[in-house]
């Protein structure tokens, strides 16, 4: 298997309606090649990982860095694996915000503004300090305190993080309707998208 994280910014701003097509497009195809991971955007930079089978990520690796939508696409680790770290994620997906760094003590000296290729492809530590945070739920100190490691906690966190991504994804629905409202574009495809939406969030 590999696994491989690159950096890219976006060639012009993503709305929220284009972030969640894009979203939809990973849940939609990732599956299929087998190929899970997680997409980090903020300031119009996209730091993501994908893993798999070694030539489904180098080819869907190869489309990535063909799109149009993104540019100084520049892949910043690879490595063979032999586990997956997303293994439930089609595409985890967390738009990064200064008040989740704050939550992070080895992250609080890290601006926002520093979300960028130039700054993050020099500095391997907040990525990985980054990545990490993004694999586990926040209140991880108080699981490692407390020494707990059974099924049970390990289930607890899983449905956190499901939890949260979902909420994400929820919010960015929502301002994708208001962005195509405000234009005068909303169209049957938000609703069914939505609709969408409302029977994932029952579901769980
Ligand atoms: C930042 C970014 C991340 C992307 N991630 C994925 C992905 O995880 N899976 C995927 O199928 N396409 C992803 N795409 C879209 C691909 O670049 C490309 O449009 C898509 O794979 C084309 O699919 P098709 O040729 O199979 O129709 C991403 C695009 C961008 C800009």
């Amino acid at each position: 298997m590999l696994r491989v994280t690159y950096l890219s910014r976006e060639s012009n701003a993503f709305s929220a309606r284009a972030l969640v097509d894009l979203l939809e497009h990973c849940k939609l195809r990732n599956p299929a090649q087998g190929v899970t991971g997680m997409l980090m955007y903020a300031k119009g930079t996209f730091l993501q990982t994908l893993e798999g089978e070694t030539s489904m990520v180098e080819t869907l690796l190869g489309k990535i860095e063909r799109d149009s939508r993104h540019r100084e696409f520049k892949v910043i680790k690879r490595e063979s694996a032999t586990t997956r770290l997303y293994e439930n994620w089609s595409m985890g997906f967390e738009r990064l915000t200064e008040a989740t760094l704050q939550e992070v003590p080895a992250l609080r000296a890290f601006q926002l503004e520093d979300f960028n290729p130039e700054f993050l492809s020099i500095h391997p530590t907040i990525v990985e300090n980054l990545l990490e945070r993004h694999r586990s739920v926040h209140w991880d100190p108080l699981i490692r305190e407390i020494g707990a490691r059974d099924q049970f906690i390990n289930e607890l966190r899983r449905a956190l993080v499901n939890a949260s991504h979902r909420n994400e994804q929820a919010l960015l629905l929502i301002e994708s309707v208001i962005e195509a409202s405000a234009e005068g574009n909303l169209t049957d495809n938000h609703l069914q998208l939505c609709g969408r939406m409302v029977e994932t969030l029952r579901k769980r």
